[in-house]
């Protein structure tokens, strides 16, 4: 199917349902492909805490490799998943059926007829064994400052938070918004809702006023949970006051909890509660609410390719499950290991690998509140020499920031401690993946790229590395999970044997979200319509040697800037609202540090009355204000017109060449509406760089 160029000569360049140029290799900087001729490495043989040749999963003793587990995983899913269920989680009553979950009837019920409360995972059945083991150690900002707490002392807090929040009026079902960062508080109120039924919805304490009203509006919730201020990088930032600008927005809101993070003051209205008075005159016994095991654990707002931000809904039994398995085996994590995962909890790698998998296998949790600069860029691994962590869960984004700081931030620190060393969100490139393994890891720990999204609930692909000695290849997450089963789909949405393609997942799994908050409709058209009877990612990947997968990135108009998912459509709206402006197209480009940057394409409605200045000023305060900062164009462009198809669509796929500074393979546009708008959009952005 080559041409020996390393390009497709037979597949037509762009994807009949999306924007997707499958030629695409080439799109983002850090990916190389050709990774098969890249040095390999073994899992494991240097630190593995396991005999060779041992199956990682005590639940099937009989397996005694990860392909032999990994084939039973799909040929016999029901009595995998049923067998894991059992042995990993405990319920109130056993469930009756594993699943009738198909892909086809678009169905995705799990363990039918169960009952368990995730907080009695997370909590309640470590406390007679781990009961004084450190359960959370939260780093402060503050650098140096970390505080443990025990398994006993979380159990307390979560029971405390639950009172309050029931005695206030909160019922089981009910969603309850929480803007907090990372601190025992944030995950002892999530957990709280857990344990009495509530709904959690976290909103990553980064967005504004606007994002967050439109989340709390979408979700109908009454209550919000917050700080006084949060401290990022020695900053105080006024959680308090963008909750108050939202909530006026909100007629839906009825209570405001409020926790001081700091000793700042702030005013507190008619609706806001101080909450560490509210829960310091609870008992710290909280009855335990049991939940089915499809009713609704947790929801969390992510970006679409159109229209507002999805809040996914994701189950109680079965996205618990997955958390538990994926983070034991994808980390390979022992107990009384120091798990360290540096992500927010606004975001699903919080969720699944700062809380809910790490609690539900008794381990002990790092709960980042800084960031990797602050106050240098030797943060994450003075806290590695001091705390001891075994494992580190990071971004791409991160790692290319510290690599350019250069390696005496790391080699100042001692970090034999660490074992594994994970990576998410983005594609983790080959210069970063070398630094991560050699500098970081000193060439003795295994680097866990892992692939998966807010929707699937937890790590799909990844290297496994748990079977001691088993390849690793560098740059890419390689290996599906077990139970899942991964496909390429070409632009008919047909599976295909080729390389390269969409990615899909033939098979139901239990951490799959169920659905998106009160629009189930939008759920099975963005992920079960353009590969019928299939679970459509929106990624595209190239397979290696037919099992290995590397994730080339996103196929639709969704950005992935410093691992963080924006819509395009988000950014657009925005800025069509400005009056100046008649319409906009936003794309990505090939940042070095943040993977992907923004950059918007603008066209104005009178070029000769407007200041261009001042315009691209006032559009990026409105970003600000309306999404937050991390939406914010690196670029803003002003063109006479946008390059359109006769039929009126935009030329997306040319703005990104052009943005990418790929100006050779533009192809053809004669057939474009206005053709010579190319040549002034690529002069205008020759002058830019
Ligand atoms: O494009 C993929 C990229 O992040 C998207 C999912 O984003 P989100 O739902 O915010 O979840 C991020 C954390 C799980 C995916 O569709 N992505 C995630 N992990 C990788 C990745 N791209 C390449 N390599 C990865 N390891």
């Amino acid at each position: 199917r080559r041409d020996g160029k390393g390009k497709y000569n037979d597949v037509p360049s762009s994807c009949a349902t999306c924007s997707f140029d499958l030629i695409m290799s080439d799109r983002h900087p850090n990916i190389q492909s050709g990774s098969t001729s890249r040095p390999r490495y073994s899992a494991g043989v240097h630190n593995s805490r396991r005999p060779r040749s041992t199956t990682p999963f005590p639940e099937f003793p009989d397996l005694k490799t990860h392909e032999e587990l990994y084939n039973f995983s799909l040929d016999y899913s029901e009595t995998f998943w049923g067998t894991l269920a059992r042995s990993r989680l405990t319920w109130s009553k056993d469930f009756t059926t594993v699943t009738d979950s198909s892909f086809e009837t678009k169905t995705f019920g799990w363990f039918h007829g169960g009952e368990l409360n995730a907080s009695v995972n997370c909590i309640d059945r470590h406390l007679n064994e781990r009961g004084e083991e450190p359960a959370l150690i939260w780093e402060k900002d503050e650098p140096g400052e970390s505080v443990f707490y025990s398994y006993r002392k979380l159990s307390e807090t979560v029971g405390q938070i639950g009172n309050m929040l029931k005695n206030s009026g909160v019922k089981a079902g009910d969603r309850v918004t929480i803007y907090l960062s990372n601190s025992p508080t944030a995950v002892a109120t999530m957990l709280a809702c857990a344990r009495i039924g509530a709904i959690h919805n976290v909103v990553f304490a980064g967005f504004s006023a606007n994002a967050l009203a439109a989340r709390i509006n979408d979700a109908q919730s009454e209550t919000v949970i917050t700080a006084n201020t949060i401290l990022r990088g020695g900053k105080l930032i006024p959680a308090k006051k963008t909750v108050d600008e939202a909530v006026t927005h909100c007629p839906c809101v009825r209570r405001v909890f409020v926790h001081f993070r700091t000793e700042v003051e702030v005013p507190m209205g008619k609706m806001d509660i101080n909450m560490d008075k509210a829960m310091a005159s609870e008992p710290v016994d909280c009855t335990v609410e049991n939940r089915g095991s499809e009713d609704t654990l947790f929801m969390l707002y992510t970006s679409g390719s159109t229209g507002a931000p999805k809040g996914l809904i994701h189950s109680t039994a079965g996205y618990l499950l997955y958390a538990n398995v994926t983070f034991k085996h994808a980390f390979d994590y022992n107990i009384g290991e120091k798990f360290g995962c540096v992500a927010d909890i606004g975001w699903i790698t919080g969720h699944s690998y700062v809380l809910y998998g790490p609690l539900s296998n008794g381990a002990t949790t790092l709960l980042f509140e800084s960031t990797p600069q602050y106050p240098d860029p030797g943060r994450y691994w003075e806290m590695v020499e001091r705390l001891k962590l075994n494992h580190i869960y990071l971004s791409p984004t991160a790692l290319r920031l510290l690599l350019k700081s250069g390696d005496g931030y790391v080699k100042k620190y001692n970090r034999s401690s660490l074992r594994k060393l994970g990576c998410v969100g983005e594609p983790l490139n080959h210069e970063a993946w070398e630094w991560y393994h050699k500098v970081v890891g000193e060439g003795r720990c295994d680097i866990i790229d892992t692939w998966w999204q807010t929707e699937t609930g937890g790590i799909c692909i990844s290297p496994r590395p748990s079977e001691v000695g088993a390849e690793i290849i560098p740059a890419m997450p390689m290996r599906p999970m077990p139970g899942i089963s991964l496909a390429l789909v070409d632009n008919q949405g047909k599976e295909t044997d080729a390389e390269k393609g969409a990615l899909c997942i033939k098979k139901p799994w239990p951490g799959l979200a169920r659905s998106i908050y009160g629009n189930h409709d939008r759920f099975l058209q963005t992920y079960f319509s353009n590969a019928p009877g299939l679970y459509y990612t929106g990624d595209g990947a190239h397979r290696y040697n037919n099992s290995h997968f590397q994730i080339i990135g996103r196929m639709d108009d969704v950005l992935n800037v410093s691992g963080h998912r924006l819509g395009t459509a988000e950014i657009e709206d925005v800025m069509d609202d400005h009056p100046d402006v008649s319409e906009t197209a936003v794309i990505g480009f090939p940042h070095d540090i943040k993977g992907e940057g923004v950059y918007a394409y603008a066209v104005l409605k009178d070029e000769r009355k407007s200041s261009k200045k001042e315009i691209e000023i006032e559009l990026k305060s409105m970003i600000k204000t309306r999404i937050g900062g991390l939406a914010l164009p690196e670029i803003i462009l002003f063109t006479p017109s946008l390059p359109r198809t006769r039929s009126g669509k935009i030329m997306r796929r040319i703005l990104r060449k052009i943005a990418a500074n790929d100006f050779e393979n533009l192809g053809d546009t004669s057939t474009l509406a206005d053709p010579d708008v190319i040549k002034f959009i690529v002069d205008k952005h020759k002058e830019l760089f």
